[in-house]
């Protein structure tokens, strides 16, 4: 079944991160479109947000388990770990919805590699893998599309293997989005047949990927909006006003949702639960699970 339109909030996210990789890249150097990982000793500083970046590849690298082989990185965005990936030998499929970071990692990855341009709820093949791997990219899935996909893509003793923002089971939601319920994913995936060997919480290595996010919303994004106010206004009074007041909810909205605060690293982990989970198809022995 194929979708015919995208949904508006699916269109906006993928303005989103459409605005992130053209600005990182720019401003940052940044290759991929993931927090990063903060190791011990690695100064938290947008000017080494890159580094951070690195170093989540790398710890995605090292939990692969052995024996892998065939890998389909779902939601591949810029291609780079998947360019990471096909360099030590494996064999890797992508999967985007992103005309333009499909175009991206296709440039990067040229015909080593078979991108399938859909969203994962619609993709059909016939190809089984080893592992799918989900790097940030599993929160914007169906749940249940995510793991039914998935079981079938998977060989038989293949690996699911997920790496991403999950929300807390605790009152409130914060000013952040993202991310199943703990939960809600815990209950689904029950009722598949993945066994879950390695679970990792990284929440303090990626929190503070929050901080830097919350600085740059309120001493760049703030102060260049209220400018782009007074510039309009100046030129274009009346028209700046009947704007203002027709827009005027959803102004507010945007100002709560993202210059008031409530981003930061803390709230991050107040929130939210980042989760290496690592599932194997039809595996025998289990570990507990993150609460
Ligand atoms: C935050 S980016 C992460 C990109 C990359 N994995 C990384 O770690 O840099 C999220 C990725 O998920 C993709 N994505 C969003 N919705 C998707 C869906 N329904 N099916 C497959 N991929 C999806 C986006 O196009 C994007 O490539």
């Amino acid at each position: 079944m194929k979708r015919k339109k995208k949904t508006k909030k699916e269109i906006s996210r993928e303005l989103g991160l459409e605005v992130g990789s053209i600005c990182g890249r720019y401003f940052l150097k940044l290759k991929h479109l993931h927090y990063g990982y903060w190791t011990n000793g690695l100064e938290v500083d947008v000017s080494n947000l890159h580094l951070a970046q690195d170093e989540y590849v790398k710890f995605i690298v090292s939990h692969i388990p052995d024996g892998v082989k065939t890998i389909l990185d779902v939601g591949c965005g810029t291609g780079e770990i998947a360019e990471t990936l096909l360099n030590m030998g494996y064999e890797v499929d992508c999967v985007s919805p992103c005309p333009f970071l499909k175009k991206q990692a296709g440039q990067l990855l040229g015909d080593r590699t078979h991108i399938f341009e859909c969203f994962y709820e619609d993709m059909a093949t016939s190809n089984r893998y080893d592992m799918a791997l989900f790097c940030e990219s599993f929160q914007y899935i169906d749940l249940e599309q995510a793991l039914s996909k998935t079981d079938e893509f998977l060989k038989n003793g293949g690996y699911l293997f997920i790496c991403d923002v999950f929300g807390r089971d605790i009152k409130g939601k914060g000013m952040m989005g993202g991310g199943h319920k703990l939960g809600k994913f815990y209950e689904h995936i029950s009722r598949f047949p993945f066994r879950l060997i390695e679970n990792v919480d990284i929440t303090e290595k990626t929190a503070p990927s929050m901080d830097l996010f919350e600085d740059a919303l309120e001493n760049v994004v703030h102060p260049v909006a209220d400018l782009a106010v007074r510039f309009f206004k100046s030129r274009y009074p009346i028209a700046t006003k009947i704007l203002k007041w027709k827009y005027r909810k959803k102004i507010e909205k945007a100002h709560k949702k993202y210059l008031e605060g409530g981003r930061g690293g803390e709230d991050f982990k107040k929130y939210k639960s980042y989760q290496l989970f690592v599932y194997k198809k039809d595996a025998q022995e289990q570990v507990q699970p993150a609460k």
